[in-house]
């Protein structure tokens, strides 16, 4: 094997975060030789301190400025440079690094990504909400910059791998599998008493509260539609939903003479964080490798859209397009936060989500081409007040 084309100089916004250790986990047992611009971090002071330590960034910055005097203090003598608040964070996203790994959760994550595509980084996008409000506007940036968007969500990182651009137009469908979540076999009324524990309990996969609320209301394979279809420009009805309760095929892609390429290995974020890393090469690390002879039968059923209207809202808002898809995150990151604080039952963030679009439906959502930046901001307030007005109206019901 040749020498690999690897990134030098990187950075990894969300680095206390489930995607940002398994991005540090997987360049240390690699025991390839970077060096980090930034590490930034939400509020975990001490993890990303101890990160810092191990890894000595240039640059380690805490959004939540109240904890940047403690950050300071831990990293005294270091020679590292700190810094706090939101306007830290996006200079650490505009740090100069060849690689950006963006994995800070939520809406909270577009400025950041934005700014660094602007830099002309190569950008690893777990951060999906960053496509999801404004999809057209950071492909853009990044190619106008002259660098390139690598998906790493995992059904995502498997269609870029099996997706030929250049064939783009003979694929007659992409098919994102699904686990299906916690709750695949339940019946409606017990999800109705689900509580956060069961829900945060995914099957297969370990990561961070958000994400697995949204794969146990299937709201994230809603919003892998949306991410879909801008990452491979791929019109909505040619995106499927399989669910594939064993997720070791991580998407699938069909081609117009029949012949469909699908992309599988074990559960384990690091893989595609691994091949985001390397891309277009391939990066040794000690991965877990698939033993098909031992994994067990491989399983597909169709989505329950009943019991999961999460799907169909998101198709929703995807069709009404410009910043609709940004009201639905918006809606769903208020409804996610009110079910895990126990404010509301788990079946209402779906009704959350559903009485904000619906509160939202006949508005102007700007077009894809506009100024969707301004149009995301607008939509992600209005859509985050209303699902307020609602989420009280359901409280109000008991
Ligand atoms: N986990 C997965 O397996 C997975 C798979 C596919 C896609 N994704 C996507 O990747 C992203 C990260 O997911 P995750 O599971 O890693 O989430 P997570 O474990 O909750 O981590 C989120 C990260 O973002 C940081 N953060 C939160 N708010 C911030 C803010 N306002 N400014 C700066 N940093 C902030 C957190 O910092 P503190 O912890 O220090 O507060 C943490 O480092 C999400 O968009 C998710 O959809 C995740």
């Amino acid at each position: 094997m040749g020498p690999l084309n690897l990134p030098r100089k990187i950075s990894v916004l969300g680095s206390t975060g489930s995607v940002g250790v398994s991005t540090l986990d997987v360049l240390d047992k690699a025991g390839v030789e970077v060096e980090i611009a930034a590490l930034v971090a939400g509020r975990n002071v001490e993890v990303l301190a101890e990160q810092a330590h191990k890894w000595r960034p240039a640059l380690a910055v805490i959004e939540d400025e109240r904890k940047l005097p403690e950050l300071r203090e831990r990293l005294a003598g270091t020679g590292i440079a700190v810094g706090g608040g939101p306007s830290a964070v996006l200079e650490a996203a505009r740090a100069d690094a060849q690689w950006v790994m963006s994995a800070i959760v939520g809406f909270a994550g577009l400025a950041p990504t934005l700014a660094a595509a602007r830099t002309g980084a190569v950008i690893a996008l777990a951060n999906k909400e960053s496509l999801i409000c404004a999809g057209p506007a950071l492909l853009r940036t990044a190619k106008l910059a002259g660098g390139a968007v690598i998906p790493v969500d995992s059904e995502h990182s498997a269609i870029f791998q099996v997706f030929s651009p250049a064939n783009a137009g003979q694929v007659s469908r992409l098919i994102l599998t699904a686990s299906g979540g916690p709750f695949r076999q339940w019946t409606g009324e017990q999800m109705a008493r689900a509580t956060p524990d069961q829900a945060l309990a995914h099957p297969n996969w370990s990561m961070g509260a958000k994400i697995s609320i949204d794969s146990a209301t299937m709201m994230n394979k809603g919003l892998e539609v949306i991410e879909a279809a801008y990452l491979f420009a791929m019109p909505p009805e040619r995106i499927e939903v399989l669910v594939h309760p064993q997720s070791i095929v991580h998407s699938l892609v069909e081609y117009a003479d029949g012949s469909t390429l699908a992309q599988l290995g074990p559960p384990d974020m690091r893989t595609p964080i691994a091949c985001a890393f390397a891309w277009p090469d391939r990066l040794p690390w000690p991965a877990e490798r698939l033993d098909l002879a031992r994994s067990g039968p491989l399983t597909f059923e169709e989505p329950d859209l009943e019991r999961f209207p999460a799907l169909r809202l998101a198709k929703q808002a995807l069709a009404a397009g410009g910043a609709a898809p940004a009201a639905l995150n918006a809606a769903d990151e208020a409804a996610v936060a009110a079910f895990l604080s126990g404010r509301m039952g788990f079946l209402d963030i779906a009704r959350v989500v559903e009485g904000v679009l619906a509160a939202m439906a006949g508005r102007s959502f700007g077009s894809d081409d506009g100024d969707i930046l301004a149009a995301a901001a607008e939509a992600d307030a209005t859509a985050r007040r209303l699902a307020d007005d609602v989420i009280g109206a359901l409280m109000a019901r008991v």
